[in-house]
């Protein structure tokens, strides 16, 4: 195997227009709050606005990790508190019968090291979804097919529905000819999978200390696995995902393995395109850490009155040891800050980096 690449800042490549694209996004991203805030009468995310899980969870940093692992957070072997939100990408909350891509926010507490400049408190965000590759591949294009699923927020809900299975179609057609597309699953035509069964992924890299790396979260304990590739049953059941991850973490315990990727090969294994997959058998992901969530509530309205409406998962959260890296998670940084002071503004809830995990 390559030895893992170096991370220095000139790994990084900034297209001379990209203040402009993000300057675009923020106008896309707020054109959304402002209408759903309007709907709701209240601000949620302007994407991933809808929580299906809320759980307190504790991680464990392994010992004896081989030096090129043992970087950053991840350098220091030991357990920490963590709170995991659990939810689907589109900017308003829709009936779970729209199938969509699903997310998973991880905070770590109590995490030492110097931190990113602007990061509050002492806690490490790590934002995954499930699957291996982002569906665009720098920040100007994403903004292009923002700009259409903007077009279909706060549509009447049937519309989306009929787009949903138009595209789950559309989806199953490509596939039949051995292609798959990304776009399509982002506007809502993936399978309608249990969130517990999925591995998630970074899908853009960030600094590993002295080297880059992408993370993934895999399900290892039989009470997650059990679900993979479970399709849920959606019909007359608009909040489903929140009830059958509430019966999994009730029954508990549920455990994930966080693994790292790390570059190899800066140029087979880019850090700008976050549509090319880094080839795993060049480099596997590698356990660094195991996440395990006792038995508890899985979802309810008093957890989510604390985790969507006073807390933000940000990339930019965190140690300068694992600073966001490329175009897309450059883009990000004003966006989150954007979205969650939005939110904070419009509800009255401030938003606060935890030190304690106190869910009900
Ligand atoms: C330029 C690209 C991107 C933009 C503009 C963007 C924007 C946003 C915004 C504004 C939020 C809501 C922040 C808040 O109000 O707290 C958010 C949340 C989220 N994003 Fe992104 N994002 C981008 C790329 C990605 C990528 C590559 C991933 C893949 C892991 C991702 C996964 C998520 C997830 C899972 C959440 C929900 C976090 C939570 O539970 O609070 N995003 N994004």
């Amino acid at each position: 195997m390559q030895p893992a690449t170096l991370y220095s800042p000139d790994v990084e490549d900034i297209a001379p227009d990209e203040e402009q694209t993000i300057v675009g996004l923020m106008e896309v991203l707020s054109d959304i709050m402002q209408t759903t805030s309007v709907d709701y009468g209240h601000a949620v995310r302007a994407v991933h606005a809808k929580s299906h899980g809320i759980l307190e969870a504790e991680l464990d940093i392994f010992p004896d990790l081989p030096t090129e692992l043992s970087q950053g957070l991840f350098a220091s072997p030991g357990r920490h508190s963590a709170i995991l939100r659990i939810s689907t990408n589109p900017g308003d909350i829709l009936a779970d019968s729209i199938s969509v891509p699903r997310g998973l926010a991880l905070k770590v507490l109590d995490v030492k090291g110097e931190r990113l400049s602007g990061a509050e408190g002492r806690t490490q965000d790590l934002v995954f979804v499930n699957g291996p590759t982002f569906s665009a591949p720098d920040a100007r294009t994403f903004l292009k097919s923002l700009k259409l699923l903007a077009k279909t927020t706060d549509r009447a809900e049937w519309a989306k529905k009929a787009l949903s299975a138009v595209l789950r179609g559309t989806e199953t057609g490509l596939e039949a000819v051995g292609g798959e597309s990304a776009t399509l699953k982002t506007l809502g035509g993936a399978p309608n999978v249990h969130p517990l069964g999925e591995t998630y992924y970074t899908q853009t890299a960030f600094r590993y200390g002295a080297h880059i790396a992408k993370l993934s979260l895999a399900p290892v304990s039989e009470t997650l696995t059990r679900h993979t590739g479970q399709i849920v049953k959606t019909r007359n059941r608009p909040d489903a995902l929140r009830d059958e991850v509430a019966v999994a973490a009730q029954a508990g315990p549920l455990e994930w393995e966080l693994r790292a990727q790390l570059c190899r090969d800066p140029v087979a294994m880019p850090v700008e395109d976050p549509m090319v997959p880094w080839d795993e058998e060049k480099s596997p992901y590698i356990p660094v850490a195991r996440l395990r969530a006792d038995p508890q509530t899985g979802w309810s309205a008093a957890r989510a009155r604390i985790v969507d409406e006073t807390l933000r998962f940000s990339v930019w959260t965190g140690l300068e040891a694992h600073r966001p890296l490329g175009s897309v998670n450059r883009a990000r940084r004003a966006t989150y800050v954007m979205s969650s002071a939005f939110r904070a503004h419009f509800n009255g809830c401030p938003i606060h980096e935890p030190q304690h995990v106190t869910l009900p």
